[in-house]
């Protein structure tokens, strides 16, 4: 069998990175790259301030097609006084995002920790409302450019109680998670809203009682569309990892790893690899981020990332790109010739969100429109990272600037709010 020419140079280029091809298909030399080929992403938490770093900017830029505000989005940074919102740093980081088609995940939008000291002095009314106006405000200022919000970050207790943390928040009611997530959906109803924890990296009494306010959530309507797993790992991985994520996405919700570091030493490169797996293995995890650049931009001081502090890449690093190349790209749906679209509803009474992923075939797209069957009774209300035409019966959604271009095997996201029950038929895909 004569193997095409630049599939040969890719695994040339791939083996000299050290990166060997595993994967059925071209391999590819990036994290992003490879990512997007599963129809996931694979993204890094950055720092404004360090954008002026031109090394660290050529590694993100190069590597990464998501971003995460490190500290720039939390409650201390964007509301540093009441009422007085403060958004320079993150808006930098969204505006680079998009103009290099990169998403972007929201941190944070209510925790305990990193509050600005005026709300810290507050309690019951005074700080629920707070709290509920800087979700509103925050979330609203983002509209349509964050694809995955963490609304709450960290609000269960470490150790066997699988309880709630006891907190400020906490204290205002029990029902304050699910209010901020009210407010998240009402504010940008395009986001993702996840739930963000850590030590939730298997099956455990702490990732158990969140499992179960998700289910709770689930069945009440309340609007939740993910769970954030942290993995900030030291030098092993649960054996129940997957499992874990697993049963997440069996109640219906997206699953991210949204902070991996692991400790150095000598597992680190396996733990990475064991991780992506973990996710390529399920279908709705979606996507991974670790927390930083350079093992110099961590937090931690054990030398947790992918590159070593002068920008090389580690074993860690050629673990993950290997693994994340095994898991091949997605192939769209059958029958589905050039390209493939599959819907996923948010419903509630009346009305529903769809995020449509489109999914290119064995060549890369150079443009789209996808035709959704809108049950009647019913209209599109609004679209994001799409424009469509009609707005009932058979609409037509077609790309935007910048997400026109879709590699072979790789996809992209677009969604719209609608009134009415959402589409059920599976969505028709044309190239070009
Ligand atoms: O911005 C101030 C600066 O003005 C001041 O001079 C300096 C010294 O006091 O502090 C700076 O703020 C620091 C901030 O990072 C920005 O650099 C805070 O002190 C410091 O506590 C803060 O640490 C961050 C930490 O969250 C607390 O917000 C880390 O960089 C960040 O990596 C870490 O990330 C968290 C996630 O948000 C949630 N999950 C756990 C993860 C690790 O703790």
């Amino acid at each position: 069998m004569r193997i095409p020419i630049r599939v040969l140079t890719a695994l040339f280029l791939a083996a000299a990175s050290g990166a060997v091809a595993a994967g059925p298909a071209e391999a590819a030399t990036t994290l992003g790259a490879s990512a997007a080929q599963t129809g996931r992403y694979f993204g890094v938490a950055t720092a404004a301030f360090k954008f002026s770093d031109t090394p660290y900017m050529t590694i993100v830029n190069r590597e990464f097609n998501s971003l995460v505000a490190e500290n720039d989005m939390k409650w201390d940074a964007t509301e540093p006084q009441q009422g007085r919102f403060t958004f320079t740093n993150a808006d930098r980081l969204v505006s680079h995002a998009q103009s290099r088609g990169m998403t972007v995940r929201g941190h944070t939008l209510l925790w305990h920790a990193q509050q600005p000291s005026w709300a810290q002095g507050l309690s019951g009314a005074a700080l629920r409302n707070a709290a509920i106006n800087h979700v509103t405000q925050v979330a609203t200022h983002f509209r349509g450019k964050i694809h995955s919000w963490d609304v709450v970050n960290e609000a269960f207790a470490d150790g066997g109680s699988g309880a709630r943390r006891d907190s400020n928040l906490q204290r205002t009611g029990n029902d304050w998670i699910e209010a901020a997530f009210r407010a998240a959906r009402a504010a940008d109803p395009g986001a993702k809203l996840c739930y963000n924890d850590y030590n939730t990296d298997g099956v455990n009494a702490k990732s158990t009682g969140i499992y179960n306010m998700v289910r709770d959530f689930k069945a009440r309507g309340v609007p939740i569309d993910c769970v954030g797993l942290q993995s900030h790992l030291g030098t092993g991985l649960d054996s129940t990892y997957q499992q874990n994520i697993q049963r997440f996405a069996d109640l219906g919700v997206d699953v991210q790893i949204t902070e991996l570091d692991v400790q150095q030493g000598g597992n680190q490169a396996n733990i990475y690899g064991a991780v992506t797996r973990a996710c390529l293995a399920v279908t709705r995890c979606t996507g991974i981020t670790v927390w930083g650049v350079r093992d110099s931009d961590s937090w931690r001081d054990d030398n947790p990332l992918l590159f070593d502090a002068g920008g090389n890449k580690k074993a860690a690093y050629t673990a993950v790109l290997n693994a994340l190349n095994a898991g091949g790209p997605t192939t769209p749906p059958p029958g589905t010739g050039a390209c493939g679209a599959q819907v996923t509803l948010n419903s509630w009474t009346g009305g529903y969100t769809a995020t449509v992923r489109v999914t290119a075939g064995a060549a890369a797209l150079n443009g789209w429109t996808v035709g959704v069957t809108v049950p009647s009774g019913g209209a599109v209300t609004s679209a994001w990272n799409a424009t469509n035409t009609g707005t009932s019966g058979q609409v037509t959604f077609r790309n935007v600037g910048y997400n026109g271009q879709v590699p072979a095997g790789g996809s992209i996201e677009f969604g719209f709010q609608g009134t009415g029950t959402g589409p059920t038929a599976t969505p028709t895909c044309t190239a070009g």
